[in-house]
């Protein structure tokens, strides 16, 4: 039994980066928490953040097959990778999406995810806290 979490660009800067939108937890801090929750469901997390486009593409299609559900923060691809989306779309492992900031606030070329239609779903808004939420949609089904 295992998830992936997947972060996307500039999400190893998280803690440092923009606090008052994404705000202090470090990428370190939620993957160890994440990790101890899996854990505490008998699964294995695996986790892997690039600011490359085509390095998080190859680790969704290595994904297939290997995985109950991927947690996934694409940061900024959300609203512009056709390429992620057709890799979403080409596996059979579902992908939860998850935007720490509520993206609906915002400016609106954050508005428009090219990857929610190929989604299980989306957890929007609600800090790092979404992170956990997402996990627990795979880890209690
Ligand atoms: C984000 C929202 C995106 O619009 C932005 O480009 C990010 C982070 C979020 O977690 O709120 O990098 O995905």
């Amino acid at each position: 039994n295992r998830l992936l979490l997947l972060n996307g660009p500039n999400l190893n800067m998280l803690g440092k980066r923009e606090p008052g939108i994404y705000g202090v937890t470090s990428l370190e801090d939620i993957e160890d928490n994440l990790t101890k929750l899996t854990e505490s469901f008998k699964y294995q997390l695996d986790t892997f953040q690039s600011n490359h486009e085509g390095e998080l593409i190859d680790r969704i299609q290595q994904a297939d097959g290997n995985y109950q559900g991927i947690i996934f923060n694409p940061g900024a691809f959300t609203h512009t990778s056709i390429a992620i989306r057709d890799a979403i779309s080409s596996i059979t492992v579902p992908v939860i999406e998850v935007h720490i900031s509520n993206v609906h606030q915002r400016e609106s070329f954050r508005h428009t995810s090219l990857l929610a239609p190929v989604s299980k779903g989306q957890i929007v808004g609600l800090g790092v806290k979404g992170y956990q939420l997402a996990a627990l949609a795979f880890l209690e089904e």
